[in-house]
């Protein structure tokens, strides 16, 4: 198994190597910015040159994103070679399969098969030490001329020690000499939920590019990964009680050669007469897949469920669960603005039938055989009321329950919710507007409408997960909006505006400041069709957020950050073909 792998050019040939880095242009969907493509032109050119003439491979000198609690650097360096081996402590399986991972880096990048618990030699040991006075994901790395040890009090500090380490190779294959500064490190999260959610509902992304997306994940030490799985565009995973859910609530119906037939998404082509169509699902096994491939890496996968708002494609499928019940539209691209004609189209499940309830129960049994985290999301944000205004039996509940309004109504859905997800020993998640009627009892609320839905929550003894649209949402312009691929009309969330972003608002007392157990990123795919231009959204944003949540360092110094950034995290994704928003980049490094 290959643990951190941008497969499109590891072990690569030379021509290979060199397509590779020519491809990296912006997204097509980029129009203008000619500036940058032709800086891009004339450093690949030159580049290329370079690698012809001399005949050698890059190395680049590395500098740590996030930035390690403590850092002290010493004299000379450590060489890996073939002199050196690996070792771990104890009989520990996962420590086992860490340092195989390691041993297998170390062979892509340079050829060198290290031998595992050698006695002679220089040594790279991976341990545990439980008695480290560190938090879970903390970890000390030290690094002299004649070893390198990584110990940590769990699995997933080792693994963090480990992702240090390998900040400091080349992002390819390599022939040079690799070599690593000596030094000390002493590391750890100031958050413990350090995440990104990714909505895969308005465009549909491959099991690949979810793995892609959570090896830099990894790298960059974010730890939680919301899967936003359903939403009115497209329901995305097989559930094998109600198969219709996929057969049609994943496939949109599109206007033949719009943009959004794009790389990454499989849809079928019409048979002559026959509507477009656009999306695909995950099946059960591959949704498994990706949450081991995320366990392996220290991610927890949060799936998210809608409702019981933002349930189009669900209600698409199984128009019965809705108020009127009407005969409903295939989900389509139109469900993002606003729809006038809601004649045929519902949004909401019913809230005062139980068929509705059952129906989301079930769901969520399957979703749990899948899931092992221990929070659900159930999403909650931006219920349209006025479907339950118009039924009888929405009215109903309200007057059978004493509620006192619709946002009494939605409170009731999610309490009844939570008690299922209770019962099945999980919590419930939602956005902030599961505040609205009466927040669950044990409810966390996940803060997008600015920070204010995070702070009621907090002072009212809620755990809280910070991720304000302004700046969190990814799918914002980052510059521009002149020259940049169509965004969200809103906050221009640029990247010093993400790195000084500070998860604890100055609202919360000490004791308030608790509940706030980390931040999330989003990035909505209703303008991100494909790969190159999520990556492009991605980074290199993540990396400043990664250092919010990680470090959160009292002295943060954006020029200092961008420094950082041009000592190889550019280049790494040059090389392997990823893609990035250039405007930070210096393409001085070479
Ligand atoms: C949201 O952006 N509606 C959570
Ligand atoms: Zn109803």
């Amino acid at each position: 198994m290959q643990i951190f792998n941008f497969n499109r050019n590891s072990g690569a040939k030379s021509s290979e190597f060199l397509q590779a880095i020519l491809r990296n242009l912006p997204p097509n969907l980029m129009h203008g910015n000619k500036k940058f493509l032709i800086k891009k032109k004339i450093f690949s050119n030159s580049l290329m040159l370079l690698l012809l003439l001399f005949g050698i491979t890059i190395t680049v000198q590395a500098q740590l994103i996030p930035a390690p609690l403590k850092m002290k650097k010493s004299s000379g360096v450590f060489e890996i070679d073939k002199n050196t081996s690996l070792q771990f402590s104890s009989k520990n399986d996962s420590l086992e399969e860490m340092t195989i991972y390691f041993q297998k880096q170390v062979k892509r990048l340079s050829g060198i098969q290290l031998p595992v618990n050698r006695t002679s030699g220089k040594t790279i040991k991976l341990e545990i030490d439980r008695n480290l006075d560190l938090k879970e994901e903390g970890y000390k790395l030290k690094i002299s001329t004649d070893r390198i040890v990584i110990s940590a009090p769990t699995v997933a500090g080792v693994f963090y020690g480990v992702q240090s380490v390998l900040q400091y190779f080349p992002g390819i294959r390599t022939n040079e000499k690799i070599t690593l500064p000596a030094m000390e490190i002493t590391d750890e999260p100031a958050f413990a939920w350090r995440g990104m959610m990714l909505d895969v509902s308005r465009h549909f992304y491959s099991v690949e590019t979810i793995k892609e997306v959570l090896d830099l994940m990894a790298f960059y030490k974010l730890n939680t990964f919301h899967w936003h799985l359903t939403d009115n565009e497209g329901w995305r995973l097989e559930i094998k009680k109600y198969p219709k859910l996929t057969s049609i609530g994943a496939w949109r119906e599109e206007i033949p050669g719009s943009v959004f037939y794009k790389v990454d998404s499989t849809y079928a082509e019409p048979l002559s007469g026959e509507p477009y169509r656009y999306g695909g699902y995950y099946t059960q096994e591959q949704a498994r897949e990706v949450v081991a491939y995320a366990a392996k890496r220290n991610i927890t996968v949060i799936p998210e469920i809608e409702m019981p708002g933002h349930s189009a494609a669900a209600l698409a499928a199984y128009p019965e669960f809705s108020c009127a019940q009407p005969k409903q539209d295939p989900p389509g691209s139109n469900l993002w603005n606003d729809v006038t004609d809601t004649e045929n189209m519902a949004f909401n499940y019913c809230a005062g039938e139980e068929a509705p309830f059952l129906f989301l129960q079930d769901v969520l049994v399957e979703v749990m055989d899948i899931f092992s985290s221990e929070y659900i999301h159930i999403g909650g944000d931006e219920v349209d009321k006025s479907y339950w205004e118009k039924c009888e039996s929405c009215q109903q509940r309200i007057k059978q329950e004493n509620l006192k309004n619709e946002k009494g109504l939605q409170s009731y859905f999610i309490k009844r919710m939570e008690n299922f997800l209770q019962e099945n020993n999980r919590k419930l998640l939602g956005w902030d507007e599961i505040l609205e009627g009466g927040l669950a009892p044990n409810a966390t609320v996940m803060s997008w409408q600015g920070e204010k839905g995070g702070i009621a929550a907090a002072k009212s003894g809620h755990d809280v997960v910070m991720s304000p649209s302004d700046p969190l949402y990814f799918n914002r312009y980052q510059a521009g909006p002149e020259g940049e691929p169509q965004a969200g009309p809103y906050s221009i969330n640029t990247l010093k505006r993400v790195y000084n972003y500070k998860p604890v608002p100055e609202a919360l007392n000490a004791n308030e400041a608790k509940y706030v157990l980390g931040s999330q990123f989003a990035i909505w795919t209703e303008f991100i069709s494909s790969v190159e231009h999520l990556e492009y959204m991605l980074l290199p944003r993540m990396l400043a957020f990664s250092e919010a949540v990680w470090s959160n360092s009292k002295d943060k110094n954006f020029t200092e950050f961008t420094r950082r950034l041009n000592m190889g995290h550019y280049t790494r994704w040059k090389t392997n073909g990823v893609r990035f928003h250039p405007e930070f980049f210096e393409q001085s490094e070479y």
